[in-house]
């Protein structure tokens, strides 16, 4: 059985620290969607710290594209988006969960409008919102804004808000490194910065939104901030983390030898497009009667089996019999990159093939956010809400995000509302760690990581691979857990290790397909003997 290693990064009980303490009411760690809805929810009663380890805005949240599905149209219903969400879940969905973050999400966007944010109109005299499809949804329920940039007008409304807020604070290139639990409740967390070091910050309550881990694979959509740290801190503190087998696959990332994988919306699907074969066949409707529209494992999987048919790196995503005028202003995002690699796709077929995407799994939280360690709560992707199940409906996530994050800074105000002692602080000591440093490449095990995730853990999986997976990680875990390092790279690859390490004991455990979790050995949904969920409890650290 495993021995994942816990990197020590800190002991209670002995007053020996010299480190910079601040003192916040409330600590958000992450600046995407998640966290600064909780900022700015908390912030109505309590002052609240934001950290965030790159630049403020430079997250998932900003690079997302198709949308926000949220039920605003007159044909809609919240019945019907309640009843899309579970059925993408395959069964593992909370309905309770579902139900809420549905209902909820009008007037979450509400919120965004008055902030500023500004989603596409259908024209300027109606004023009426545009809506798109995505896969697995039975009605036009997508808004968007600046055609294919969502992420980004969503991220700049918020930040607008957070910066003209004088109860938030906000600090940049801030690495969170640990969670501080002293007697078995959360006080903060130990952080780094390049220019003043480590330090701590002492915190009534602690949010962590720090995205999902997207970077442990080789292909992937997402951002570079993307690498675990949060669930890796949340296991660390002692949190339970749940469903980490689930990682989705996004079926069409752009596919060009030495670029980098940007995303290609699954609203251009929803608009029209069509996946296309080496031989220029268009191959989804003999997979599934919603073809190219088809839930999201299985245009994936239906993809790589193309690909491997043909022996081909990828198939081409065909948008050419669609105006030139309406994709340039519908997409212009994917329009200006595929041009800067001199494809036009108004004449040219686009490479495409599948990544990872997106993380079910993460710190189980209740319907409050709270993670089950008191005064620690999670939201965004890093947290597992129960909304996806084993399988996410496209665009729910923002709308998740948005959701949770504003429950989270609601919740954190009534905690505090309810105890009234100082933010404190305790005797602290950082553990000097075991291990020398030595001739040690950090980048060659990050990249050997990420390609045996994606070979080993990916859209196919099976007990052979999965068990090379494992071997693979016990070993570098040998080596690289019990190290003292110095700079994010360090801490980050213990995270990623950490995180595929759960990845791979979950997919492992389960032993059935469903939703986005695909062996090969096992390739049918077992209901009686899996309808249900894996967690795992962290091992704590703190005193
Ligand atoms: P993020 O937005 O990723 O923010 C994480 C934050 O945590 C960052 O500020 C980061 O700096 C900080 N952080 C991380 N680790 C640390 C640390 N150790 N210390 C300090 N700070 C840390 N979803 C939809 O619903 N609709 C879409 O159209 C859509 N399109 C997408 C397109 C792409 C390309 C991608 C990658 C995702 C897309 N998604 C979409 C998914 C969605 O964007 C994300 O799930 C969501 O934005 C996550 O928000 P978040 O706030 O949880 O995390
Ligand atoms: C996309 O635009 O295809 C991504 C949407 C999502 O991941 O929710």
């Amino acid at each position: 059985m495993y021995n994942l290693i816990l990197p020590k990064r800190y002991v209670v009980g002995f007053d020996t620290t010299q480190l910079p303490e601040l003192f916040t009411e409330v600590l958000v760690i992450g600046s995407g969607v998640a966290g600064l809805s909780a900022a700015l929810e908390a912030s109505r009663e309590r002052g609240v710290l934001i950290v965030s380890k790159n630049k403020l805005g430079e997250n998932n949240t900003m690079h997302a594209q198709g949308g926000v599905a949220v039920v605003l149209s007159p044909e809609d219903s919240f019945q019907s988006h309640i009843k899309d969400t579970l059925e993408a879940g395959q069964g593992l969905c909370d309905r309770k969960v579902v139900e809420k973050v549905v209902r909820d999400g009008p007037s979450k966007i509400e919120g965004l409008l008055e902030l500023g944010a500004s989603f596409d109109r259908v024209d300027s005299a109606s004023g009426e919102l545009a809506f798109t499809k995505e896969g697995g949804h039975s009605h036009r329920r997508v808004i968007h804004g600046r055609g294919d940039s969502t992420g980004m007008v969503v991220e700049e409304a918020l930040l607008k808000a957070v910066e003209d807020n004088v109860r938030i604070s906000t600090m940049d290139h801030c690495f969170a490194i640990d969670l501080l639990v002293v007697e078995g409740a959360c006080r903060g967390a130990l952080l780094w910065h390049k220019q003043r070091g480590r330090f701590i910050v002492w915190a009534g309550e602690t949010i962590l939104a720090t995205g999902g881990c997207g970077q442990l694979y080789r292909e992937t959509t997402n951002s570079a901030v993307a690498t675990g740290d949060g669930m890796a801190m949340a296991y660390r503190a002692g949190a339970v983390l749940q469903d980490m087998e689930f990682v989705q696959f996004h079926p069409t990332t752009l596919y060009i030898a030495g670029a980098a994988r940007v995303l290609i919306t699954e609203a251009m699907r929803g608009e029209g497009a069509i996946l296309r074969n080496k031989w220029g066949e268009r191959f989804m409707p003999k997979y599934h009667p919603m073809a190219e529209l088809a839930p999201r494992d299985v245009v994936s999987k239906s993809i790589l089996q193309e690909m491997q048919d043909d022996e081909h790196t990828h198939v081409y995503l065909d948008v050419t019999h669609l105006p030139k005028e309406y994709l340039e202003s519908r997409f212009p995002n994917i329009c200006s990159i595929c041009a800067s690699f001199h494809i036009d796709i108004t004449k040219e077929l686009i490479p495409v093939r599948p990544s990872a995407h997106y993380m079910i799994g993460g710190a189980k939280v209740d319907n409050k956010a709270r993670t089950g360690i008191p005064h620690l709560y999670a939201c965004g992707e890093t947290a597992c809400t129960g909304l996806h199940g084993a399988n996410r409906l496209g665009s729910n996530s923002l709308l998740e995000g948005l959701v949770y994050g504003y429950k989270a800074g609601e919740e954190v105000s009534l905690s505090l509302n309810r105890r009234h002692r100082r933010v404190t602080s305790y005797p602290l000591k950082i553990d000097a760690g075991a291990g020398r440093l030595r001739g040690m490449n950090l980048e060659d095990i990050r990249d050997s990581l990420k390609s045996l995730m994606w070979r080993c853990a990916g859209v196919e999986r099976d007990e052979e691979h999965l068990k090379e997976a494992e071997d693979a990680l016990s070993q570098w875990r040998e080596y690289v857990m019990d190290k003292e390092f110095h700079t994010a790279e360090g801490w980050e690859l213990q995270n990623m290790l950490l995180v595929s390490s759960l990845i791979v004991m979950a997919a492992q455990q389960r032993k059935e397909s469903r939703g986005v979790h695909y062996r090969k050995d096992y390739a049918q949904r077992d209901d009686q003997n899996w309808k249900r969920h894996i967690t795992f409890r962290g091992q704590g650290l703190g005193a």
